[in-house]
C-alpha cells in the first residue's frame, strides 16, 4: 500500500481537477460567497502524524459538524438524561425539516438534524448567559484542537440570525411542547453562533481524535469522555451525520462522519485516525459532494471502513 502522505495527495490533486463540485449553500447568504473550487482533506493519527493535502489550513464555516461537540458536552453535562428530550434514530428527513416534530411531541429524531441540535444547545445554555455558554463550548473546541486562535465567524452568525426562520420556527415549536426551556432567542443565538465557528481542516481533524482514540485525546493527553460514550457518539453519526443521506454515506464511506453546510465533513477511523474533508459544493441532501467522493476514496485505498 502507497504510504497516507501519497494517498492524501494524490485525492486532493484529483478533486482539485474534478468539474462536479456541486452546489454552494445559498440559504446562508454569507456562505453564499465561498469559492467551490476549495479542497481540503487532513488525515491525522494518534501520534499526531498528519497526512495534508490542498488547503489543509483555510478556515472555513463548520456549521453542523459542531453538533459532535456540542452533543458530547451536553451529555458531560445532563449524561443519559439528555435522551428525554432528544431521540437516537435516524430522521430519513432533511437537516431542516419540520414534519416530524408534530408527530412526536416535539421531540427531534436525533441530536444532528437541526432541532435536535437546537434542543442540545438549550441544555448547555441551561442556567448559563448566551455568553458564556458559547465561551464554554468555544474553549471546548480550542482544546480539542490545540488551538487557542480558534473563533467565531460573526459575520456568518449574523447572516444567519437574519435569515433563520425556519430555526425559529423549529425552536418555538419545541418550545410549545416544553423541550425548549431557554428564552429561543437565547437559544437560537447560541445555537447560530457555534455553527459559525471558523475552522479548518487540520484543527478539526486534530479535534476529533478523541473520538477515534475511544475517548482518550492523544495529543491532549486528556480523557475526554469515555469509551463507551465515543463508541455512542460514533454511532449517531454513523446512522445519523449526515441526515437522509446517513445510509448512503455508510455505504460508500463506512465510517462515524458529520457533514456541515460550509462543506466539510468530519470523519472518524476508529483506531486509525480523525480525517476532516472540505469541499464546499453540496449534494441534494446537503452533504460535501466532493467531499463524500474524496472520503470513498481513502477509505478503499486504506481499508478503513468500519465494516
Ligand atoms: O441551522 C442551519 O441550517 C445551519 N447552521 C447548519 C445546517 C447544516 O450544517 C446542515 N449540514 N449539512
Amino acid at each position: 500500500m502507497p504510504d497516507l502522505d501519497t494517498i492524501v495527495r494524490d485525492i486532493a490533486e484529483e478533486m482539485r481537477a474534478r468539474p462536479d463540485r456541486g452546489e454552494v449553500a445559498r440559504y446562508i447568504p454569507e456562505l453564499a460567497g465561498v469559492d467551490p473550487q476549495a479542497f481540503g482533506l487532513v488525515v491525522i493519527d494518534g501520534d499526531g502524524r498528519a497526512a495534508v493535502g490542498g488547503d489543509a489550513d483555510i478556515p472555513f464555516s463548520i456549521q453542523s459538524i459542531s453538533k459532535v461537540f456540542t452533543l458530547t458536552l451536553a451529555l458531560g453535562m445532563v449524561g443519559d438524561r439528555l435522551w428525554r428530550r432528544v431521540g437516537r434514530e435516524p430522521s430519513g428527513s432533511p437537516f431542516n425539516s419540520i414534519v416530524q416534530l408534530e408527530r412526536e411531541n416535539g421531540i427531534p429524531r436525533n441530536p444532528f438534524i437541526n432541532a435536535g441540535a437546537i434542543a442540545v444547545t438549550d441544555v448547555i445554555l441551561s442556567g448559563h448567559q448566551p455568553r458564556e455558554a458559547l465561551g464554554e463550548i468555544l474553549r471546548f473546541m480550542q482544546f480539542l484542537a490545540q488551538d487557542n486562535g480558534i473563533a467565531i465567524d460573526e459575520k456568518v452568525a449574523a447572516s444567519e440570525k437574519r435569515t433563520g426562520f425556519r430555526n425559529a420556527a423549529l425552536a418555538n415549536y419545541m418550545r410549545s411542547f416544553g423541550v425548549i426551556e431557554n428564552p429561543v432567542d437565547y437559544t437560537l443565538g447560541v445555537y447560530f453562533h457555534h455553527c459559525a465557528i471558523a475552522m479548518s481542516c487540520r484543527q478539526l481533524a486534530t479535534a476529533g481524535l478523541y473520538l477515534a482514540y475511544s475517548g482518550l485525546h492523544p495529543l491532549a493527553g486528556h480523557t475526554v469522555i469515555s469509551a463507551e460514550r465515543a463508541r455512542r457518539i460514533n454511532a449517531i453519526m454513523l446512522t445519523c451525520g449526515h441526515y437522509d443521506g446517513s445510509g448512503d454515506f455508510a455505504y460508500r464511506v463506512g465510517l462515524p462522519g458529520k457533514s456541515g453546510v460550509g462543506g466539510g465533513i468530519l470523519a472518524v477511523a476508529p483506531g486509525k485516525a480523525s480525517i476532516c474533508v472540505w469541499s464546499p459544493g453540496l449534494d441534494a441532501a446537503g452533504n460535501s459532494h466532493l467531499g463524500r467522493i474524496a472520503l470513498e476514496m481513502l477509505v478503499k485505498r486504506t481499508g478503513w471502513s468500519i465494516f
